[in-house]
């Protein structure tokens, strides 16, 4: 089988490393990858957004299965794109990916269906919001409805932050907003669920924390993640079942009812209060990086579990994981969330002695001439997985100290609230 990767961060190498286990997998192309991916891969360095490109490439490379690892093409429609050349995808269709393309999207499928969440209200210009936000109870969370990488939710502690939020959400901080969403603060411990569907079965993929505030203690700026752990430590075989029946079910009968379905990873961040699972906001991709700490658990072959997906037979595989405690680290470049250099070599890398369950994903790097360089903000990522979380993070500090590259900081408390507390 060949396989196709869009993507090039931290979540697409850990797929490309999950596959490349598998005794079904001849070759993998990653578009356009990094150099972590070079090692298992050819990368391709095509224009991701340039669909007709792509199918082009894909079509005469003999590709079987191409798997999206960001929102933004799935939210763009690839999968509809290729799909109609007959290219077979694993990801979600385009009006499924509204569930994270669009907030308000979402948010009015709760309603319909009971699944609970934050309640909320659309506003649809600056005074109507403003009216609201003269008399709500603070913190209150102001979010634009599109893809906004991140950023588009600001969480307002009082009146001025608020009206500040709206302002920049309407001038057109995030693309053109005819509406702005104003939620409930929930206050609770946050949990990224993940399930994987072939449109018809679904199973469970496994639970994360992630990390996204840039500084330890989880202070500072909001950033693509600063690492992360699974399991969650809140998982039980109860919240499971809550989670399923009140949220996943019913987001899967509403898109049943709209003549869609989901197909690929489906991601659920949850905000649990009491025991009880509320929904913050879908994905529909895997996270990043939540999919580095997921995968190395994974006992079962990871390319017949996609090969199920695509072809609707999802009911027909086990999934089976292991029980250890994984957990990821990642190096930024200096600056981060902010402007941050890129280019600077990081020494040593292929000087590291991985154990069997040490794992390093790459994410901004790019190779040249046999040297590795930073190329993005989030550059590295250390997974480890043991018997115990706090193994898992020392382990990941030693390799990261190993390197030693200067241009790079990371967190050392990730799974401060499993490990510490
Ligand atoms: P999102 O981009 O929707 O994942 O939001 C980013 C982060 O904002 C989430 O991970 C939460 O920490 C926080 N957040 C979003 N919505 C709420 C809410 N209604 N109450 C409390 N925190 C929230
Ligand atoms: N780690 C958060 C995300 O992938 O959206």
């Amino acid at each position: 089988m060949k396989v196709g990767i869009i993507g090039s961060g931290g979540r697409e190498h850990a797929i490309c490393a999950a596959l490349k286990k598998s005794s079904k997998i001849n070759k993998i192309f990653c578009f356009p990858g990094n150099a972590g991916t070079t090692l298992m891969a050819e990368n391709v360095d095509l224009d991701t957004n340039n669909f007709q490109k792509l199918s082009e490439f894909i079509i005469e490379n003999k590709i079987d299965i191409v798997i999206v690892g960001p929102e933004k093409p799935l939210v763009n429609g690839i999968t509809d794109f290729l799909n109609k050349k007959k290219i077979k995808v694993f990801g979600p269709n385009m009006k499924a990916s509204q569930l994270e393309g669009s907030k308000i999207f979402t948010k009015k499928m709760c309603e319909k269906y009971n699944i609970p969440t934050a309640k909320f209200g659309i506003f649809k210009n600056n005074n109507e919001a403003q009216k609201f936000l003269e008399n709500c109870k603070y913190p209150i969370v102001v979010k634009a409805d599109g893809l906004a990488a991140g950023k588009g939710v600001y969480i307002c502690n009082n009146k001025n932050e608020s009206f500040s939020a709206i302002k920049e959400i309407f001038e057109g901080k995030f693309g053109n907003a005819d509406s702005v969403l104003i939620e409930e603060f929930l206050k609770g411990e946050e949990m990224s669920f993940f399930i994987i569907s072939d449109g018809k079965n679904y199973k469970v993929f496994g639970t994360a924390q992630d990390h996204k505030r840039v500084f330890e203690g989880d202070k500072g700026k909001n950033t693509g993640g600063m690492g992360a752990y699974s399991p969650s430590r809140l998982e039980s075989e109860e919240l499971n079942k809550k989670i399923l029946t009140k949220i996943i079910d019913p987001t899967l009968k509403g898109l049943q009812e709209i003549n869609t379905s989901f197909q690929g990873f489906l991601y659920a961040g949850l905000m649990i209060i009491n025991d009880e699972p509320y929904l913050i906001e879908y994905n529909v991709r895997m996270g990043d990086p939540e999919c580095q700490t997921i995968l190395p658990k994974l006992k079962s072959d990871f390319a017949t579990i996609i090969d199920a997906c695509v072809n609707q037979k999802l009911d027909l595989v086990d999934i089976e994981w292991s029980n250890e405690k994984s957990l990821c680290i990642v190096l930024c470049s200096k600056g981060y969330p902010d402007d941050y250099r890129k280019n600077s070599e990081i020494n040593n890398l292929n000087k590291i002695d991985l154990d069997k369950n040490d794992f390093i994903f790459h994410a901004g790097t790019k190779e040249k001439n046999s040297k590795i360089y930073s190329n993005g903000g989030r550059v590295l990522n250390f997974v480890v997985k043991s018997k115990e979380f706090q193994i898992s993070r020392e382990r990941a500090i030693d390799l990261i100290n190993k390197i030693n590259w200067e241009n790079g900081f990371y967190r050392k408390d990730i799974g401060f609230k499993v490990i510490d507390e």
